[in-house]
């Protein structure tokens, strides 16, 4: 099934006369550049592994290694993927619109890759490293490439303070960065229109932020999705399909008239 055409003209009507365009997105906009989604049954990371072993501070200090691996598995993909056009065609409203502001969930940074410039991550960066113990200040961060240690033994110490050094992600029960969550729920309550991104909407708060910008600010909530997960049911107007197929596709739209 693929979004009709007179949904995709309704969403770039809507979009082209934003003030304020947020652009939420879930690890579906990343997947068409190959890096798997969580929730996907057949494919997703959390139908072969349970987060509660891999993503939870208490994982990481029961298994460091186990943890650390995976992340390092995960890090070397992220790091061999390209942007795809889903992720270019965000990047490119940015010429079309007075202000967009891109919130992901996503750690794999493509859409800074593809030219966003204004992108906050509410996950944090897979990437980057920082002490366990946040021993200078939170994040303490650390350039691992600047330690030596024995990889078979599992993640490295922390040279300021020898706790271990872990990747700079949110894991289960811990918060969110609170800058980034104010400035994510306060863009939600004033902008036009949000455009939501391959996201099952499951995991709060960043599921919370449609709720928000239909009750606060009377947004226009688009969702990109190829399935009916839980934003749909409450969308103004769904598209049913891939990101990376159908975004091109409505800035294409925006873009000639
Ligand atoms: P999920 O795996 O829960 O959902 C991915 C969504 O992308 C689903 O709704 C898919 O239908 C959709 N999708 C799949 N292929 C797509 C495509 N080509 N184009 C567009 N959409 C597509 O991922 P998230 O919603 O991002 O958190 O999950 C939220 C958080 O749960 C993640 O950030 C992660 C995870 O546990 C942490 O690790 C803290």
């Amino acid at each position: 099934m693929s979004a009709e055409q007179s949904d995709l003209d309704a969403a770039a009507d809507v979009i082209r006369d934003a003030e304020l365009l947020v652009v939420l997105t879930g690890a579906g906009v990343s997947k068409e550049s190959g890096v798997p989604t969580f929730r996907d049954s057949l494919d997703g990371l959390w139908a072969k592994y349970d987060p509660m072993d891999l993503a939870t501070p208490d994982a990481f200090q029961r298994n460091p290694k186990l943890v650390w691996d995976w992340y390092e598995y995960r890090r070397q993909m992220v790091n061999s993927v390209q942007p795809n056009p889903g992720h270019y065609a965000i990047a490119a409203l940015e010429d079309m619109l007075p202000e967009i502001v891109v919130i992901t969930q996503n750690v794999d940074g493509l859409h800074q890759q593809a030219g966003s410039t204004d992108v906050i991550r509410l996950h944090g960066d897979i990437t980057r490293h920082r002490c366990f113990d946040n021993c200078q200040g939170n994040p303490t961060l650390i350039d691992i490439s600047m330690l030596t240690w024995d990889q078979e033994s599992g993640p490295p110490h922390c040279p300021h303070c020898g706790a271990y050094v872990r990747p700079d992600v949110i894991w289960f029960t811990e918060a969110l960065p609170s800058a980034a969550l104010d400035r994510s729920f306060d863009l939600a309550q004033r902008c036009d229109v949000m455009l939501v991104v391959g996201t099952s909407g499951i995991v709060q708060p960043a599921a919370q932020l449609p709720y928000a910008a239909k009750r606060w600010s009377s947004a226009t909530l688009i969702d990109v999705n190829p399935m009916r997960d839980e934003i749909a049911p409450m969308a103004d107007i769904f598209l049913q399909g891939k990101s990376g197929e159908l975004l091109p596709q409505l800035v294409a739209r925006i873009r000639e008239s």
